[in-house]
């Protein structure tokens, strides 16, 4: 459940002209939160890497876990060009990756949850926990969509309109339109009892103005 397009060289290859990970403002965000040299970061879909290049000259040592060969590849070439040395590449994802070893400080997860459906995606909070040391903290940032069932086909028609007409640039309408079709993004009112349930407590949420982006941090209870 990589995702079509994450599995696509081409993709991978023009994922950082589409994306702006916000990736300093993300490490700026663990380091008050207490990211710091001892710190041990698990990330799940790291993708082109944006947040792993950033967060990694930030603390001891990343694993960086995708289900994507290409993702991966393109990842690795990236860390030999940074000459960045504390990062363990995986192959393998929520469902799947053994952590080894005390629990961690930080996992880190951004678009990539809700590349599984919603049975699965409360087993791999269920997983996130269970790596996470008490007080651990959890940076959750997802496509989710923040509205009311009635409103929905409003709603996503109002989001597959902000496409374009191409891939090459910007998000096109099509990838949008896929995203709806064959991904499993799910409703806010859906994943927080999921959180809750997994025993984590919300300490803060930011949405996107559009209902279609929410980004949680989270606390191991
Ligand atoms: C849209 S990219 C996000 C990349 C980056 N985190 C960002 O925010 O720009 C989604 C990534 O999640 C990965 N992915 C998909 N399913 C996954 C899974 N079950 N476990 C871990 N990673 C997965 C994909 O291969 C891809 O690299």
């Amino acid at each position: 459940m990589a995702g079509r397009e994450n599995l696509d060289p081409a993709h991978v290859a023009r994922y950082d002209g589409k994306m702006d990970s916000a990736a300093e403002a993300e490490v700026a965000l663990l380091a008050r939160f207490g990211l710091g040299r001892d710190s041990t970061v698990i990330e799940f879909g790291p993708g082109t890497g944006q947040f792993t290049i950033a967060v990694s000259p930030q603390c001891a040592r990343v694993v960086a876990v995708d289900i994507s060969p290409p993702m991966l590849k393109h990842l690795s070439g990236k860390l030999g060009a940074h000459g960045l040395q504390n990062v363990e590449l995986v192959q393998g994802g929520f469902l799947s990756y053994t952590h080894h070893g005390e629990p961690v400080d930080f996992v880190y997860s951004r678009l990539a949850l809700h590349h599984l459906p919603d049975f699965w995606k409360a087993i791999a909070l269920l997983r996130v926990r269970a790596m996470l040391r008490p007080g651990g903290i959890f940076r959750l940032w997802d496509v989710i969509y923040d509205f009311a069932l009635g409103e929905a086909a409003n709603h996503i028609e109002a989001w597959c309109a902000t496409g374009g007409d191409g891939v090459e640039g910007e998000w096109g309408r099509a990838e949008l339109e896929e995203h709806v079709r064959d991904e499993h993004s799910t409703f806010t009112w859906l994943i927080e009892p999921m959180l809750a349930h997994a025993n984590f407590e919300i300490i803060d949420v930011t949405r996107s103005a559009d209902g279609f982006q929410s980004a949680y941090l989270l606390r191991a209870i």
